[in-house]
């Protein structure tokens, strides 16, 4: 019905953020789910469309996505999209949600990519992303090591997770042209010839114990299951990780898994017990055990 005072009936985006902002009770929440509602690449041209009117479309968007976080889906499933280091990551509820301590995963994955290039150049090094989920570690991998100096496999036993890396990995441009995805339980994903030819396997695999009582219902009632327990220890996944990665990795290659706060111990002596060298258990940010590597013996 046209305003009777004559005014065009508009809302602009200076009202929507305070709105969102008011019934969020987080104005960067808001910020986000504004950004996204209204299409605009960045925060920054949010703020200089402050004034411009919303389309009616755009307010419907805005007020699902609102509607969805009110009742209490992740923000980031919400959004969409989340950033992993360098990449802005499509997330939903197929796929975990990438951690920040997982950057630090990949960070040191990274820096054994680099070392071991250094030894095979021209050679491609090999690289395998286990549990790929989204894709976050084996895509950074590809996107930010230098062309043509890795090749990187993403592997999942979930059909529905790969469908996300897979939209993910059209999203890296040319670096994705390195990047092959397989299907299938930890290494039975891979084709028999890598075995024994790996030069780099991560894994963030799932390792929280069932029925822990410190996971959040957000995280419990919202996140794959799948990625996320892993037996009355949780440590099911990562003992199988070590004791077929020592087949699966050439020689000198690396592994390199994401563990919980409180198995620091445990998957050293795993890691100790199945012959690797160089095993470390690295902290993340917070001081807390989070990255254990080990090195096939040469
Ligand atoms: C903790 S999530 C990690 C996802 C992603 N790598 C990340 O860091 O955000 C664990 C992943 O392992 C996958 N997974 C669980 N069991 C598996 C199995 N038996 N073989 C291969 N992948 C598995 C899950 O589907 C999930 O994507």
């Amino acid at each position: 019905m046209p305003d009777p005072t004559g005014q065009p009936d508009v809302t602009t985006w200076r009202q929507l953020l305070a709105e969102t902002t008011r019934v969020l009770g987080d104005r960067q929440h808001a910020r986000w789910m504004c950004e996204v509602a209204s299409g605009v690449d960045s925060g920054d041209e949010l703020l200089a469309e402050l004034d411009a009117p919303a389309t009616q479309r755009m307010v419907a968007h805005l007020d699902a996505m609102i509607a969805r976080r009110l009742a209490g889906e992740p923000l980031q499933y919400v959004l969409g999209t989340w950033q992993f280091r360098r990449l802005d990551l499509m997330v939903d509820q197929r796929v975990l949600i990438p951690r920040p301590e997982t950057e630090w995963v990949c960070e040191t994955a990274l820096g054994l990519a680099r070392t071991v290039w250094s030894t095979t150049a021209p050679t491609p090094v090999t690289a395998v992303d286990l549990g790929t989920g989204s894709g976050a570690i084996g895509l950074s991998l590809a996107a930010e090591l230098p062309v043509g100096s890795v090749q990187v496999w993403l592997a999942d036993v979930s059909a529905d997770a790969l469908d996300v890396a897979r939209a993910n990995l059209a999203g890296v441009g040319g670096a994705g042209a390195a990047v092959q995805i397989a299907e299938g339980s930890w290494f039975d994903a891979l084709p028999a010839s890598l075995r024994g030819e790996i030069d780099l396997v991560v894994a963030n695999p799932p390792y929280i114990a069932d029925g822990d009582p410190d996971v959040t219902a957000e995280v419990a009632n919202w996140e794959p299951h799948l990625a996320l327990f892993a037996g009355a220890d949780g440590l099911r996944d990562i003992g199988t990780i070590v004791s077929e990665a020592a087949e699966w990795l050439r020689p000198g290659g690396w592994l390199v898994i994401e563990i919980g706060a409180d198995q620091g111990p445990a998957v050293r002596s795993l890691l100790d017990a199945t012959g690797f060298d160089a095993v470390e258990i690295r902290p993340d940010l917070a001081g807390r055990d989070r990255i254990a590597i080990g090195s096939r013996p040469a």
